[in-house]
């Protein structure tokens, strides 16, 4: 589902000619051929995240970000239910350790998941650790980003990484607007 959402975020956002000059500028086992339940190397999403650096004069970090941010809405609409019982950005945020990624672990015991905890310092601010060896904050910066926006909040965001940029272990302090 990853590799499909990405080239449809290429797609909608850069347009079909950067989607098929994208693939044919990396050197994919599957010639970008992905479906939604498939499990692909990797290494694949990264060339292509690279190529489409190289094409659309674009640094990794912001487009990785961008992607993330899409990806909130497509995770949403193919599994409808991890909205259903929660009210708001917070809520859904606290149990990505403890309910969301187990069941994705469940479905698919070879997904590649992170390691959150979390921790509330009053009702309007949220601090959340992510912990992962594939250093992906910015991936998770972007999901945030998107789930705020699902729930229509304004919430400011600061990112602090405790692994000298190695984006391996990033603490987020969220803090919601209160009306
Ligand atoms: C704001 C909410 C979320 C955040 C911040 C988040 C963050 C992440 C990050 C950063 C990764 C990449 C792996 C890594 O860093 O080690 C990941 C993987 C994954 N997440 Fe989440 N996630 C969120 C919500 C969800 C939801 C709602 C779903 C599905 C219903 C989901 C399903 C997955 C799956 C399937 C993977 C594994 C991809 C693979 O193995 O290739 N996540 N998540």
């Amino acid at each position: 589902m990853v590799f499909t959402a990405f080239i449809q975020y290429v797609e909608d956002s850069f347009g079909d000619v950067f989607v098929e000059q994208m693939i044919s500028g990396c050197n994919l086992a599957t010639e970008g051929a992905y479906t939604s339940v498939g499990t692909y190397d990797h290494g694949e999403i990264i060339q292509m995240v690279v190529q489409l650096g190289k094409l659309s004069d674009r640094e990794v970090p912001g487009l990785v970000k961008d992607f993330g941010y899409h990806l909130f809405g497509t995770l949403v609409t193919g599994y409808p239910e991890v909205v259903k019982y929660v009210n708001d950005s917070f809520g859904l945020i606290a149990t990505i350790d403890n309910h969301i990624h187990v069941e994705v672990r469940k479905l698919y015991p070879d997904a590649d998941l992170p390691s959150f905890s979390h921790e509330f310092r009053g009702p309007d601010e949220l601090r959340l650790l992510y912990e992962s060896e594939r250093g992906l904050a910015d991936l998770a910066e972007g999901l945030l980003l998107g789930c705020f926006d699902h729930f229509k909040e304004e919430v400011e965001l600061q990112r602090e990484d405790l692994s000298h940029g190695a984006g391996t272990r990033v603490a987020f302090t969220m803090r919601r607007a209160v009306n």
